[in-house]
């Protein structure tokens, strides 16, 4: 959460820091701010809300060409125009931007800064005041610096200007993501490559506890102890094109469409020469030793690992557990002999799954990290990774990343059932065709799920989702895409398990939509969508082609079984979305959220 960029070269940069900014707002977008240095001083211009209130209260007459900038996503103290970053020393000299917690925020202000007046309540202000105090102690910055970094506990990407030393930006990081990006006469810093693709796409990565001394034509990496790094630039592997809306209203609804073509994607980069699924032979062996896989992860990458639970479990015939990683990681349970951890992760950055990370590496297990960004810390420290080929997703709520985690699961255990010589029904590339087709066709339909969010999701107050077996996966994510966007009280329920509690919530007219795709169960979730009709409920039945009945309110086209849930989740990706918009919600940045979640 947080994104910072900074700028120090040869041109003014206050666009640079601004565009920079925009691009990061995914991270989070309470407030916001970027700090400038000239010959005349340090200017800090700070907004609570969006860039675009920045944008209006930064002074177009200030040139600059060195500045850092922040988006923040709250974490200590509220969203306001103090606790918005760049934060000063007292003595206004050192400006810093900070993305992470700072742990012992509290006993180094007791400890060591008892005599400051803090301005704000950020656990980031005591990062800039510890420095001005050690090199008031008679060290160099760049010593006051790494000495501070060594007395935090925590995460942190900083950026850090002084007042004194124009032709210097001091960069460090430890677990939250910071690249430095190089361009000719002139060298940024971004949370994210995306944000500065408009002048670089020339990067340096950088590993934790490292300190970057970056000046408009030098990068100089050390270890927090000075010992110097040398590192090799990689090309982002991007296009400026790949992050525009282009002529859509919202990233969501264009990361919605391109599902049929990330589908397609996908089944090109798995695929050999000969048509046949082809995986790195190091992830199979890894699967081929495990006795018991655990799927860890958070929010939509969670409700992907139910799905992908069913796929290999049913195909490769390997016991499976998932778990949420926030809850695994204080409370691990007792593990198998030989097990395989595999972590989905969209943004590759989650600290609940990153934390499980670390003690699964300590305890010297094989682990597998399926994530949508190459570098990202949990593709790196993970053995193996397999990426999901869906292209920057920057809508907050996840679409494309969950159909693509879907796929790459099944593909994975496919790949390993063919290993086992396991026979399957299926040819799964020709059933990636004809649910991208599918998913086409849906996408297509969207008049009618703006009419069905309409009717059934415009004013309620709560919704209930029900499914059985994969449906009830795919209930579970389209509570979360509902209720994240649109702020409806909405939950995902087993169909059989309402009876056991919920149903004393449905009330005369309580929006209830039920999946069914499977035939083994179709019977009984429509015998439970009597049971809330009966109570009142409004039901919205969503079908496939096939189990199809008058009373449904949406058929989607025939697919395999197993795989109706690539399928039916673009419909409640559609409604959530059209049912946002019939709320007047912010659709892009919804409230208290932001995409990357690095705090734990
Ligand atoms: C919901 C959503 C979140 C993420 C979760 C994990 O739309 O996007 O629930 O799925 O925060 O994020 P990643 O997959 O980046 O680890």
């Amino acid at each position: 959460m947080c994104g910072i960029v900074g700028f120090i070269g040869n041109r003014d940069c206050k666009e640079i820091l601004l565009y920079g900014l925009e691009k990061l707002e995914y991270r989070g977008y309470d407030s916001a701010g970027i700090a400038l240095i000239n010959e005349d001083g340090v200017k800090v211009f700070k907004e609570k809300g969006r860039i675009a209130d920045l944008r209006e209260g930064v002074d177009e007459s200030v040139m600059a060409s060195r500045g850092i900038g922040h988006t923040r996503w709250a974490t200590h103290g509220v969203p306001s125009k103090v606790n918005a970053h760049p934060h000063q020393s007292t003595s206004n000299r050192f400006t810093l931007v900070h993305n992470g917690v700072i742990e012992n925020y509290d006993i180094i202000k007791k400890a060591e800064l008892a005599d400051v007046n803090f301005v704000s309540e950020t656990d980031t202000e005591v990062i800039v005041q510890l420095i001005d105090k050690n090199v008031n102690s008679g060290l160099s910055v760049e010593e006051a610096f790494r000495k501070t970094l060594s007395t935090l506990k925590g995460s942190y990407a900083i950026g850090l200007l002084d007042a004194q030393d124009q032709d210097t930006i001091y960069v460090a990081k430890n677990k939250s993501p910071l690249l430095v990006g190089l361009g000719d006469g002139f060298n940024v810093v971004a949370s994210d490559a995306m944000a500065m693709l408009q002048v670089t796409k020339q990067y340096v990565e950088l590993m934790d506890k490292e300190v970057v001394i970056v000046k408009k034509d030098s990068v100089q990496i050390l270890k927090l102890n000075g010992d110097k790094v040398e590192r090799s630039p990689f090309t982002a592997e991007l296009d400026a094109s790949d992050i525009e809306k282009g002529t859509y209203p919202h990233y969501m609804l264009k990361e919605i469409d391109e599902q049929p073509f990330v589908m397609r994607k996908i089944i090109s980069q798995y695929q050999d020469d000969n048509g046949q699924i082809l995986l790195d032979e190091d992830v199979r062996n890894a699967m081929l030793a495990a006795d018991r896989v655990y799927i860890i992860a958070c929010g939509t990458s969670y409700h992907a690992g139910l799905v992908g639970k069913h796929y290999i479990e049913k195909f490769a015939k390997v016991p499976v557990e998932v778990h949420v990683a926030s809850e695994f990681s204080y409370n691990m349970p007792l593990l198998s002999e030989k097990p395989l951890f595999i972590f989905i992760s969209q943004s590759g950055e989650t600290a609940d799954s990153r934390s499980v990370l670390v003690q699964v590496k300590e305890h010297g297990y094989k682990a597998l990290t399926i994530t949508n960004v190459p570098g990202s810390t949990l593709s790196r420290e993970a053995d193996y990774t397999l990426l999901l080929h869906a292209g920057p997703e920057i809508a907050v709520a996840s679409t494309k990343a969950y159909t693509a985690q879907l796929a790459v699961l099944a593909i994975l255990a496919v790949d390993v059932a063919n290993a086992k010589g396991i026979k399957l029904d299926f040819d799964i590339i020709q059933e990636f065709g004809i649910i991208a087709n599918a998913m086409e066709a849906l996408c297509n339909d969207k008049d009618r799920f703006d009419m069905l969010a309409k009717e059934f999701l415009s004013t309620t107050r709560n919704c209930f989702f029900i499914g059985r077996g994969i449906d009830y996966y795919v209930c579970l994510e389209g509570a979360l895409k509902l209720k994240e966007i649109s702020y409806i009280q909405a939950e995902g329920f087993a169909g059989g398990e309402l009876k056991h509690g919920t149903i004393a919530l449905i009330e005369d007219g309580t929006p209830v939509i039920a999946l069914s795709t499977q035939e083994h169960v179709n019977l009984s979730i429509r015998g439970n969508v009597k049971e809330v009709v009966a109570r009142g409920a409004n039901p919205c039945i969503i079908s496939i082609r096939g189990l199809e009945n008058d009373e449904d309110s949406y058929t989607v086209p025939a697919v395999h079984e197993d795989f109706t849930s690539l399928v039916t989740v673009v419909p409640l990706q559609l409604l959530s979305y059209y049912a946002a918009l019939h709320r007047d919600c912010d659709v892009d940045k919804p409230r208290n959220l932001a995409k990357s979640v690095t705090v734990e």
